[in-house]
């Protein structure tokens, strides 16, 4: 994995902003509809209640106007909308030119689709559009996942759910630096979460679970390498909210106590492209974070995915 060259043009977050579901869904609402119940969905995966309802870009929408109003960026100065999003509107267009539009933009707009680890491969090709010359970029993740969940499944119907988290993001060589990344994916292990055009999430749990814990951990340590930092530097992990239970035993293994971890997935479920955005910008609203504190982002996802990203916090 390469360094962040020395003399880059770097960039930081200067504003944000989230959305959630429209519709509140309990455990016991599930359990009115298939044979679950709420102790063991909070006990296997520390899920509490979702939020479901909505499209992709109409959830990105919000949580973008958010970050733009907060940044105090005009939309007309946005240089590029990079959206992470693994449940398009469309196949065509990308749901980016929608949003784009949407939000009054004039500049180029994509998708990236990494699965849950989509935020953080939007936020590092983000950096380097910044590094190319742009000065500010949108960087949003959003999924609908309630729209390729099958209600019947109760394998995979209590853990997904809908969200959107932005951040804007400006040149500057001030505080608030990204200090190291890693991307990585296994396509070989495609097979064991996938969603067919058209179909509906098929997951094998257990496998999943088993290889969401080693991958995370070797994508930080890699980051935390280039970054030249180690786990005891970490102010806060934001880990995708995939399980409690993921969360806590990749915590362990990176020797980060529990009490340093951003957590919303009680409230929020798996939002996929949006958990890591929804967890980092909960931490920061709540006043967890102050400048100059070191930040690890780490997701998994479906390919198999795996990216991290250690940032130096620099709004205040
Ligand atoms: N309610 C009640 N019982 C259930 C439910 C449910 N919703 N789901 C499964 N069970 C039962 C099973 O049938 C099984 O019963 P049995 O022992 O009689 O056979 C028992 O509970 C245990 O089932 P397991 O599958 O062994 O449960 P496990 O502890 O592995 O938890 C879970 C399942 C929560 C899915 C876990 O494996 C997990 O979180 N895996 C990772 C999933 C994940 O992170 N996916 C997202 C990836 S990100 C992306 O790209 C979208």
């Amino acid at each position: 994995m390469p360094k962040i060259p020395p003399h880059v043009r770097g960039a930081s977050i200067t504003g944000w902003g989230t959305a959630l579901g429209h519709e509140t869904v309990t455990n016991d609402d599930l359990a009115r509809t298939m044979d679950t119940n709420d102790q063991w969905i909070r006990e296997r995966t520390g899920i509490h209640r979702r939020h479901i309802g909505g499209s992709t870009a109409e959830l990105s929408v919000v949580s973008g106007k958010a970050a733009l109003a907060m940044s105090g960026v005009d939309p007309s100065r946005i240089d590029a909308l990079v959206l992470a999003t693994t449940t398009p509107d469309r196949t065509v267009p990308a749901t980016s030119a929608t949003v784009q539009h949407l939000l009054g933009l004039s500049c180029g707009a994509f998708d990236v689709n990494a699965a849950c680890s989509g935020f953080v491969y939007a936020l590092v090709n983000a950096h380097g559009l910044i590094a190319m010359g742009a000065e500010r970029v949108l960087v949003i993740g959003t999924d609908t996942l309630a729209r390729i969940t099958d209600w019947d499944d109760r394998n995979t119907a209590v853990l997904f759910a809908d969200g959107s988290g932005a951040a804007v993001l400006e040149q500057t060589n001030g505080p608030g630096q990204l200090l190291g990344w890693d991307l990585d994916a296994d396509g070989s292990a495609e097979d064991i979460l996938y969603c067919d055009l058209g179909g509906t999430i098929k997951m094998d749990g257990k496998e999943v679970f088993r290889r969401a814990v080693r991958i995370m951990v070797d994508s930080a340590h890699k980051s935390m390498a280039h970054a030249s930092v180690a786990a005891s530097d970490i102010s806060l992990i934001v880990p995708h909210q995939a399980n409690i239970r993921i969360i806590s035993a990749a915590c362990e293994r990176l020797d980060i106590p529990m009490d340093r971890a951003a957590i919303v997935i009680d409230e929020t479920g798996n939002t996929s492209s949006a958990s890591i955005p929804l967890a980092l910008f909960d931490a920061a609203d709540k006043g967890r974070l102050a400048p100059g504190d070191l930040v690890l982002l780490v997701g998994f996802g479906a390919g198999m995915t795996a990216a991290s990203a250690v940032i130096e916090w620099g709004a205040s």
